[in-house]
């Protein structure tokens, strides 16, 4: 990157040079030079609109168009020069092309300031960007449908305080992350909505004297409104603090599902199988084998989080209109959607790998009395109060936990000594299969429910 300070677009006004170190410490070219695509998307849009409103020749707008669309393929093919002392990517394209066509390229800036240019830049990259993600959200959830419906059978212990609770199918744990990853996807569409409004047109805060058409530029750059007014067109930054929220949102429910990867893929609980490829080794401990992947996403999120945090703390203090503390928002606003971007295409990658050692499942769900609530449930149907149900059950458990047993262990005699309304019926209760088969109601764990939920899901996904 040259930094040799020769073109100031606004050196009019001025009688030194800027400092060295503060052309710098000022410049957001390093960054922004990301938003090279939709920048000149703008630009085209904006020349267009300005033919038509007879402020430039239509020689001059395809001379302006067609220069930008070369400008785009020097940056594409590296050759382009990004310079520091041009502050940022507008100024450094803007530059380029009056170096290529001359005056004409100085029109190009008329009507609008860099304070709506950026505000559109970022509004158009973080519609694709928002767009990308929910692709990737939608391939993440067909890998949880395809795996929770080979797995609805699948029984496993359900926790509560990571104490053995009930038994639940592992297809129904898989769609509960389907639940949290359709509601991620719901917040992202909302939160697009609100990003694709155009603030192009309020020019530098009060809007332009020359006679701009917004809808034409609205239009050609596929917004679904006009900002509705032009200071707070420049200055909103509500869009990226919404999409910093509901990745964090995201984010949070990816860690989640991570801790639960890292634990079950532990020698305690051995649940699951990661595929190698997921994983990575210890350079001292030769058995080892990491849950690298879901551990660094889980890791990840805090960057997430504090992305919206460093958003909400940025904006809290500015006065209207454009301020240059704004040009802060975009790294924090980069990262988050990389961060968020990258981990759901790790997940998204890694889940229909997942391998469910159903075998440990299950005896892991046959110990830890996790069929105590149904024997409460059973004793309820043979008309006893649910409360002396809980006491009866209670007493059972103490007696299986002194003497070794699980529930299904004890004999009917065995059993009888805490309550006698109990029968040889009991066991078709106190089994796993049973125990998973009765709960069968819209958002139970039984087999044909998370089945029901699948095809649901499924509908879902192809309504998108
Ligand atoms: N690089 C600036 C930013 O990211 C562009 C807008 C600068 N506007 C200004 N009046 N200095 O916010």
């Amino acid at each position: 990157m040259s930094t040799d300070k020769t073109n100031q677009s606004w050196g009019g006004r001025f009688s030194e040079p800027v400092d060295a170190f503060v052309a710098r410490f000022t410049a957001s070219v390093e960054f922004d030079k990301r938003l090279y695509r939709h920048d000149i998307m703008g630009s085209i849009a904006h020349a267009t609109m300005l033919e038509k409103a007879g402020v430039l020749s239509s020689d001059e707008r395809d001379q302006i168009i067609s220069n930008l669309k070369d400008i785009q393929a020097e940056i594409e093919a590296g050759t382009f020069d990004w310079r520091v002392d041009l502050e940022d990517v507008h100024m450094n394209i803007e530059a380029r092309l009056t170096d290529r066509i001359g005056v004409t390229g100085k029109k190009l800036h008329t009507g609008r300031s860099r304070n709506d240019q950026v505000a559109t830049d970022i509004r158009l990259w973080l519609r694709d960007e928002i767009d990308t993600i929910l692709a990737e959200i939608t391939r993440l959830q067909q890998g949880l449908l395809g795996l929770a419906e080979a797995e609805a059978g699948t029984i496993m212990p359900g926790f509560t305080h990571l104490q053995t609770a009930q038994p639940v199918t592992f297809g129904h744990h898989l769609l509960a992350w389907f639940e949290m990853l359709s509601r991620d996807y719901e917040r992202l569409v909302d939160c697009r909505k609100r990003t694709n409004r155009m603030p192009l047109g309020s020019a530098a805060l009060a809007g332009t004297t020359y006679p701009i058409q917004r809808e034409i530029t609205c239009e050609l750059l596929g917004f679904e409104a006009i900002s509705g007014n032009s200071l707070d067109g420049v200055s909103d930054r509500d869009f990226a603090i919404e999409f910093c929220a509901a990745a964090s949102v995201a984010m949070m429910h990816l860690s989640r599902f991570s801790e639960e990867l890292v634990l079950w893929t532990s020698a305690q609980f051995q649940f699951i199988d990661l595929p190698d490829r997921f994983c990575t080794g210890s350079s001292i401990m030769p058995q080892k084998k990491n849950p690298d992947v879901p551990e660094l996403v889980r890791g990840k999120t805090g960057r997430v989080f504090g992305a919206l945090s460093g958003l909400l703390v940025l904006m809290k203090g500015q006065p209207l209109a454009y301020n240059k503390d704004n040009q802060e928002d975009k790294e924090p606003l980069f990262d988050a959607a990389d961060t968020l971007r990258d981990s759901l295409r790790a997940f998204a990658d890694m889940v229909p790998a997942i391998k469910p050692k159903r075998e440990i499942m299950r005896e892991a769900a046959l110990r830890g009395f996790s069929t105590a609530t149904d024997l409460a449930d059973y004793l309820v149907r043979k008309g006893l109060p649910f409360r002396d149900c809980h006491e009866i059950v209670g007493h059972a458990v103490k007696y299986g936990v002194d003497t070794g047993k699980d529930l299904a262990e004890m004999s009917l005699d065995e059993l009888r000594q805490f309550s006698d309304q109990i029968d040889d019926d009991v066991f078709a209760v106190l089994t796993l299969e049973g125990s998973v088969n009765a709960r069968d109601h819209i958002g139970g764990t039984a087999p044909n429910q998370v089945r029901a939920a699948v095809q649901r899901g499924k509908a879902l996904l192809a309504s998108r």
